[in-house]
């Protein structure tokens, strides 16, 4: 996005949508075919589905839209997000909105460093093994390293390799593991490629047997965080309390942590889906993340600055690219991409890590003071309102007079749609 623009647009879901499209595609410098993308109602066509997945029978849809107000790093950035659930872009671009005047976010990434796991069974003695294992890994890693040279033409390629023994309730096994730098790509693909090739030798160098070669969605070599501050005087002292004592309930205790955490997942979760990117691997190594020190734990962690603002930080491991995969063969991934303006896999780990923080803030500000339902019901009854056939200022008058008479159900909005329109 061009710098001199803002991501704070005014009014923006005010706007139909060629409007938005248009203020979008001009700040964000989209080509004429990307918004021709965004435009349509079908952007996949079914010969690209039949070819990504078995046994395709058609498309499914899901609302692509964009949160407003981020700053990330200094940057102004307009995020996508691909989401079926009411409010989530709404409270995203509310807790943007509300640390700008702090500069937005301060967010980091790791390399982007992808561990995988090779497992050998049968073996004697395990322990001897994996020390013998890490004894020659200078040996290892050298024939390892062939089999990663298409990421060290990108500047990636092996990193590291180190043995152990498991014990489990099969005996005890040989667990080796690899480090490879995948760059931007989410790197699936590629470690598991090593894995594969190199995991004869692993066989004749213990005579053990080889099982499992794959990656781990802990992805922990490939840490984001983000960090922001909100001022006092934008959220007000008992919204602050009230963000703390939510902390302090999601940090004691597992049912609300869960769900404390599924709150930030709605926003990350989002732009993983819409750039393509691998929201299951995602959601799954921010789950055993929160649980890796043995307990449950939130995601995000809140301080009051001495001067009585707000701090919020976010720390989860991201594995997610910008190449490669279903990320090149979307049309509307790409079209992500371009209205985030990132290029690398770690500049795309630092907003969604900023989103994530920013959806928990709005999310436990929300819950800890007015609630979320009056919010859901606005976005619920204007739902139903389009669901009756309601179109253009028909669906604010339909869901507005749900609102006023707390009754918002399909025959109601048909009902008062058929009472417009008669008048
Ligand atoms: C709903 O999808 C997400 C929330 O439940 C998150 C939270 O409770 O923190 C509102």
């Amino acid at each position: 996005m061009d710098v001199k623009k803002t991501s704070a647009i005014s009014g923006f879901y005010k706007l139909s949508r060629q409007e938005r499209i248009e203020k979008i595609s001009k700040a964000c410098a989209l080509e004429k075919e990307q918004a021709k993308i965004l435009q349509s109602d079908s952007p996949l066509e079914f010969g690209i589905a039949d070819r990504m997945v078995e046994n395709a029978l058609g498309m499914h849809g899901l609302p692509f839209a964009v949160a407003t107000n981020f700053i990330v790093n200094g940057r102004e950035v307009l995020v996508p997000m691909a989401i079926e659930e009411p409010s989530v872009v709404a409270a995203a671009s509310n807790g943007a909105k509300l640390c700008r005047e702090s500069n937005g976010f301060e967010a980091g990434a790791d390399e982007p460093v992808m561990v995988g796991q090779v497992q050998l069974v049968d073996i004697a003695d395990a322990k001897k093994a994996a020390k013998e294992l890490n004894a020659k890994k200078s040996e290892i890693m050298k024939d390892t390293e062939p089999f990663a040279e298409g990421m060290a033409r990108y500047g990636g390629g092996l990193r590291g390799f180190s043995a152990r023994a498991l014990p489990t309730q099969r005996g005890e096994m040989v667990i080796a593991e690899f480090e490879v730098d995948v760059r931007d790509a989410m790197g699936a693909n590629t470690i598991n490629t090593v894995l594969e090739g190199i995991a004869p030798k692993l066989e004749e160098l213990t005579g053990g047997k080889v099982r499992l070669r794959i990656l781990t969605n802990l992805a922990i070599k490939r840490m984001a965080r983000s960090k922001a501050i909100w001022k006092k005087e934008a959220i007000g002292a008992e919204a602050i309390e009230g963000v703390l004592d939510a902390w302090a309930f999601a940090e004691a205790d597992v049912f609300r942590a869960c769900t404390h955490n599924k709150g930030i997942m709605n926003g990350i979760d989002a732009v993983a889906v819409a750039t393509g990117n691998d929201w299951r691997a995602v959601e799954a190594g921010a789950h055993a993340f929160a649980a890796a020190g043995g307990k449950y734990r939130s995601l995000t962690r809140y301080r009051k600055l001495p001067n009585g603002d707000l701090e919020g930080e976010i720390e989860l491991p991201l594995a997610v690219g910008t190449i490669g995969g279903a990320i090149k063969t979307l049309p509307t991934a790409q079209v992500a991409l371009s209205i985030l303006g990132v290029k690398t896999a770690r500049e795309l780990a630092c907003v969604m890590a900023s989103v994530g923080l920013a959806q928990n803030f709005a999310a436990l500000k929300a819950l800890s003071t007015e609630g979320i339902q009056r919010g859901h019901m606005e976005l619920h009854a204007k739902n139903l309102a389009i669901s009756a056939g309601a179109s253009g200022a028909e669906i604010e008058k339909v869901a507005g007079r749900m609102a006023e008479e707390r009754n918002a159900t399909a025959s109601r909005a048909e009902e008062i749609l058929h009472e417009i329109r008669k008048k």
